[in-house]
């Protein structure tokens, strides 16, 4: 069977992304070839390609993805062939019809998870995850305890709206439009602002009666930095854990004691996804409240693989909400 991979051979505009024949080839020590049914389309992507996170090149771009576990390595045994599996993983590469990649990220899917469901909620539910569960201010979240969090339409954001809510967390949504704020209130947040009309600082100062929240989750970078900084109450944690509107600036350290002993972290998935053991930990947690219906994966947009580059150009025009998904 001829198969076909999204390579880029220089980081740039959509345009460089090509759909090619390859070979896929077979695994060698513990990794496994998987035949995709969907693939997940992430902010993370547009980076690669971009140039913001240098990549060796060629490479194909895909860091998420769900099918059928066609064949294993030596030394893998908690997958076999003919599984359904889904992962968020490194290295890249699951813009493709099939891939060879390391085991270690890919989970068995439950029955009940369709592939596309699978491919449009792993690398993005895994994320909510260790932010809700891991990523905690001094003494952690209690329920009604108030957070804010940044692009709450997208697909982090629709997913972390419905976890909170499950926590009993007063989350205040921030996003583009009118439209997207009814979509993150509809999905459970508590409260929100359309930061392009309002000045989020001052509406959450209002919503939490001058207190401030415990925690900001931030991945919108620069252009919510500083206002995000002044939204913490005392001892209150900023987790910048992405930068779509660029890369926030180097941080004088004097600034953490004048906005109040506060605390700043910059996680990423991989490092909590860098066992076997953890990644299957925090799947269990994710795929039970997706079965329990907590937690509903919106697919907002589908994309034949060849129109990869139009997915792309969507998701930098901030026009998708929830997940999309690519289809080989
Ligand atoms: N560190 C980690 O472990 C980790 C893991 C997963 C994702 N992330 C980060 O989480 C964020 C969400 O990822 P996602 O894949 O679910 O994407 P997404 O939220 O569906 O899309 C990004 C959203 O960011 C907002 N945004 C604000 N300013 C923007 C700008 N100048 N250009 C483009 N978008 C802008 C837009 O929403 P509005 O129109 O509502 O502003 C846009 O829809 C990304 O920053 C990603 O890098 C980090």
């Amino acid at each position: 069977m001829s198969d076909k991979a999204v390579v880029i051979k220089a980081q740039g505009g959509p345009e460089q992304l090509q759909l090619v024949e390859v070979d896929v080839g077979q695994p060698g020590p513990g990794e496994i070839r998987i035949r995709h049914a969907a693939c997940g389309l992430n902010f993370i992507d547009v980076y690669q390609r971009n140039g913001t996170y240098a990549l060796p090149l060629p490479a194909t771009l895909g860091m998420e993805g769900a099918g059928v576990v066609e064949a294993v390595g030596e030394g893998v045994t908690h997958l076999k062939p003919g599984d359904r599996a889904a992962y968020a993983s490194q290295p890249p590469g699951a813009y493709a019809t099939a891939r060879v990649m390391p085991a270690k990220c890919v989970l068995k899917l439950p029955d009940a998870i369709s592939f596309e469901t699978g491919a449009a909620m792993m690398l993005k539910g895994l994320t909510v995850q260790y932010l809700l569960r891991k990523t905690l201010p001094q003494g952690g979240l209690q329920s009604g305890d108030f957070v804010l969090f940044h692009a709450a339409a997208g697909g982090v954001g629709l997913i972390a709206c419905q976890w909170a809510r499950a926590l009993g967390l007063q989350l205040i949504a921030t996003a583009g439009s009118d439209e997207k704020c009814r979509l993150a209130l509809e999905n459970g947040a508590t409260h929100a602002i359309n930061y392009r009309t309002e000045d989020f600082a001052a509406r959450v100062k209002d919503i939490t009666s001058g207190r401030g929240v415990k925690v900001v989750y931030d991945s919108v970078g620069v252009d919510t930095w500083e206002g995000s900084l002044n939204c913490l109450a005392p001892f209150g944690l900023m987790a910048s854990f992405g930068s779509a509107s660029g890369a926030v600036p180097p941080v004088a350290i004097g600034t953490l004691a004048a906005k109040g002993s506060i605390y700043v972290t910059r996680p990423t998935l991989f490092t909590h996804i860098a066992t076997h053991e953890s990644t299957q930990a925090m799947g269990e947690d994710l795929f039970a409240m997706v079965a329990s219906g907590q937690v509903k994966i919106h697919i907002d947009r589908r994309y034949a693989l060849a129109d990869v580059a139009q997915a792309h150009r969507d998701l930098e025009a901030r026009q998708i909400t929830g997940s999309a998904v690519l289809l080989p």
